[in-house]
C-alpha cells in the first residue's frame, strides 16, 4: 500500500493532484465504470439515523456557531452570499487564509487564483455557454496560466464559445490580469486543496451530528452543512438559479453525499444537465456523478433548506499521527459509487433506487 506524506507534497500542488500524478489513479478515473447502474441521482436511506434529532441539532448548530454565506468575489470585492451558505464540518489548521477565515467557514468559498469573475457575473449568458461547452474547468486553468485575456483567447480559438468580435469586445471591457509566476503559486493549504480540509470542526461532532459522523468509515475531506435562505422573492430565486451551474471533482478524488435535513415539498432540488431534476426530501441521502454539469435549484421563494454535505476520499485514508495518506484496499478494485452502495463508506446506508 503506497503512503504519501503531506510534508513531501510541493507547495505549488494540492495534495490530491500530487497523489494523482504520483499514481495511476487517473487511469481509473478515465476507465472504471460502476457495477451499480443509475440514471442520475442515486438515492439512499439510513435507518440508523433519526431525522428529528438531526434537524434539532442542525438548528442548534446554527444558533451556536452562526451562519456564513458562501464567499465570492465581485470585481475586487470579496462578499458573502446572503442566500447560500452554512457551516464547515472540517477545516485545515495549516490553511493559508486561517487568519481571515474561521475554521467553521473554511469550506465555504474563496476566490479562485488569478481568476477575477466579474465578466461571468456580468454576462450570465456567456456563463451558460461556457458550461454547456464544458469549457469552465479549462477556462480557469488557462486564466491561471495566461491571464484573463489568454482565457478569452481560449474561449474564442479553442473552445469556440465566443466569436472573434466578442473576444475583442471582452478584452476592451475587462483589463487583463496576469501573474507571470503562476507556476510558483502555492496551492497546498489553499481553497483548492480539498484533502487538507480533514480535521473535524466543532460542528461535525455537535450533539446528534456526532452520531452521524461516527457512521463514516473513510476519511472526511471538504465537507459542509449547507443551506439556502433569504430567497425573498421570485427575482432573488431566478438570480440564485442562474449562477449555480457547475461541476465538481471526480468521485474518485472526492466522493460526496448529501443528507437532506430540511426541504419543503417541491421547493428545492438538484438538476443534472441532460438528465433532469430531483426534488430534495428530508431524510434522503443522495449522490450523483459530480463531474456532470449540475446545479442546486430553488423552485419556490420564501422557504429554507439545509443538507449535510459529506465528502470523503474513497481510495486513500488519512493517518493523522503521520500526516499521511495511505492507499486502501478499494484502490483500483471498487468504484466509489459501488462503495456507497455496498456500505464501504457509511454504515447503514441502503440504496433506494436502481434503474432498469
Ligand atoms: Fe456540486
Amino acid at each position: 500500500m503506497k503512503k504519501f506524506y503531506v510534508k513531501d507534497c510541493p507547495e505549488n500542488m494540492a495534495v490530491h493532484d500530487w497523489i494523482l500524478k504520483s499514481t495511476d489513479l487517473d487511469y481509473y478515473v478515465k476507465n472504471m465504470k460502476p457495477n451499480f447502474k443509475s440514471d442520475g441521482v442515486v438515492k439512499f436511506s439510513n435507518p440508523l439515523i433519526d431525522l428529528d434529532k438531526t434537524k434539532q441539532s442542525v438548528d442548534n448548530a446554527f444558533e451556536q456557531f452562526g451562519w456564513f454565506g458562501f464567499l465570492n468575489i465581485l470585481g475586487n470585492e470579496a462578499f458573502r452570499s446572503p442566500t447560500y451558505g452554512g457551516l464547515s464540518l472540517v477545516y485545515n489548521s495549516n490553511y493559508k487564509q486561517k487568519e481571515q477565515v474561521l475554521p467553521v467557514c473554511q469550506t465555504l468559498g474563496y476566490p479562485r487564483i488569478n481568476a477575477k469573475s466579474q465578466f461571468i457575473i456580468e454576462n450570465p449568458n456567456l456563463n451558460t455557454k461556457i458550461m454547456l461547452a464544458k469549457a469552465d474547468k479549462t477556462l480557469w486553468k488557462k486564466i491561471g496560466e495566461r491571464g484573463l485575456h489568454g482565457g478569452f483567447d481560449f474561449l474564442c480559438k479553442e473552445a469556440e464559445v465566443i466569436t472573434e468580435q466578442e473576444c475583442t469586445d471582452l478584452k476592451q471591457r475587462y483589463t487583463d490580469q496576469k501573474n507571470e509566476s503562476v507556476e510558483l503559486y502555492d496551492r497546498k493549504n489553499t481553497y483548492n486543496d480539498s484533502w487538507s480540509f480533514n480535521e473535524p470542526t466543532e460542528v461535525m461532532n455537535y450533539e446528534y451530528l456526532e452520531h452521524i459522523a461516527g457512521l463514516f468509515k473513510r476519511s472526511f475531506i471538504r465537507s459542509r452543512l449547507a443551506s439556502f435562505k433569504n430567497i425573498d422573492n421570485t427575482e432573488v430565486k431566478e438570480g440564485v438559479n442562474q449562477y449555480m451551474w457547475h461541476r465538481d471533482d471526480t468521485m474518485f478524488v472526492e466522493a460526496r453525499i448529501n443528507m437532506v435535513v430540511t426541504a419543503p415539498e417541491d421547493a428545492f432540488g438538484i438538476e443534472i444537465e441532460d438528465i433532469g431534476k430531483y426534488y430534495y426530501k428530508p431524510g434522503d441521502w443522495i449522490t450523483w456523478d459530480t463531474g456532470l454539469t449540475h446545479r442546486p435549484f430553488v423552485d419556490k421563494p420564501g422557504l429554507e433548506r439545509s443538507s449535510l454535505v459529506y465528502a470523503v476520499s474513497p481510495w486513500f485514508d488519512y493517518i493523522k499521527e503521520e500526516d499521511a495518506w495511505i492507499q486502501n484496499e478499494f484502490y483500483g478494485n471498487k468504484h466509489p459509487l459501488d462503495m456507497f452502495v455496498e456500505g464501504d463508506i457509511i454504515t447503514g446506508l441502503t440504496v433506494d433506487n436502481q434503474s432498469k
